[in-house]
């Protein structure tokens, strides 16, 4: 587990300056052997730090930390909120609360500067280096079982996607079911954990990755085209105004959600669906399958129609992914 002296070393150390291992120790009341074994623990955790004898540490560019104080004061929805420096997953952890204890209060948020074992759809991970994205949980709770999450989880989407077109000037669009792109590259993703009886109180922790500025040594671990904030916004992006605004939207969404379901949000999906009528392959563990994109329906469910025969299936969530079919001439 992160301790706390390795924040407050990270936190000399976001100036960009140089400071010396033994004034650094001084500040912390420790020695300066003890600073040097936390340095390294926190280049591996991704923190492009580097000594030079005589001057000290330096982390190259500096860092602008998240901070709760300027978050709420940035925002006018007042969710409980969490900040840890490093933690395996924010997910994981709200999920282990729900199995344990579970005095969560509906909204209860959980922020951090990194994640060592950040979860991703279908598997995969999710690369979460220190300082420099947004990896956000949010518990809630729904009396309509666990169908209610699937459909919850393309609500979430029309609030990252808000969010982001409050900083870029490029539009962002959905990719079914949770991904959101910016010129066809993915700038985000969703993961929506739910615990609960299919008909009865349903615990969910809804599970928000965006990328905000991704460092070089990590771009090259992701397998497919991604983007971040800083390339799609004419400055560079406050991470703590960018979750203020995130929490606005998430609130407004998931009232929305609860009072009318897809109902009046599925046309806005439809509108920013980067898909949109155009021909697309829909891979699932067992099959794949080609149609037309024509949108979601009111459940939420991915409409797919078959390119000869016409007819429109419905895709209902699960382990499934969908890309635009390439055109081979
Ligand atoms: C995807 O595969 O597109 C979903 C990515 C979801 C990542 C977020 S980051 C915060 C939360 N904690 C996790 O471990 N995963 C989600």
């Amino acid at each position: 587990m992160f301790m706390d002296n390795k924040h407050k070393i990270v936190q000399v150390l976001s100036d960009g300056e140089f400071h010396s291992g033994e004034v650094i120790g001084q500040q912390l009341g420790i020695s300066r052997a003890a600073v040097s074994e936390h340095i390294k623990s926190l280049s591996k955790i991704g923190l492009d730090i580097f000594s030079i004898t005589g001057k000290g540490y330096q982390l190259a560019g500096g860092l602008s930390l998240l901070d709760l104080k300027q978050i709420k004061h940035n925002c006018s929805v007042s969710n409980e909120l969490e900040l840890f420096p490093v933690i395996p997953s924010t997910n994981e952890y709200l999920m282990g609360l729900i199995k344990s204890e579970n005095t969560l209060v509906d909204g209860h948020t959980v922020l951090a500067e990194c994640q060592t074992k950040g979860k991703g759809r279908r598997g995969r991970t999710w690369q979460s280096p220190f300082g420099t994205h947004v990896y956000l949980s949010q518990y809630r709770t729904m009396d309509n079982g666990l169908s209610a999450a699937s459909g919850l989880s393309l609500a979430i989407g029309i609030a990252v996607l808000n969010t982001i077109n409050l900083f870029s000037n490029k539009k962002c669009q959905l990719k079914w079911p949770n991904d959101l792109l910016v010129d066809g590259k993915k700038i985000a993703g969703i993961l929506v954990e739910a615990e609960g009886q299919a008909d009865g109180i349903c615990h969910l922790v809804i599970g928000v990755g965006i990328n905000v500025d991704m460092p070089a040594a990590v771009a090259s671990d992701i397998d497919q085209p991604w983007t971040d904030l800083n390339t799609i916004t004419d400055s560079l992006v406050d991470r703590n105004e960018f979750i203020a605004k995130l929490l606005e939207q998430l609130e407004d969404t998931y009232q929305e959600y609860k009072l009318n379901r897809l109902n009046n949000l599925f046309k806005l999906w439809n509108k920013n669906n980067a898909f949109l009528n155009q021909i697309v392959e829909l891979t699932s563990t067992s099959k794949v399958q080609v149609g037309k994109c024509l949108g979601i329906d009111t459940s939420g469910a991915l409409l797919l129609e078959d390119l000869t025969s016409k007819v429109t299936s419905k895709i209902f969530g699960g382990e499934v992914s969908l890309r635009k079919k390439k055109v081979v001439s």
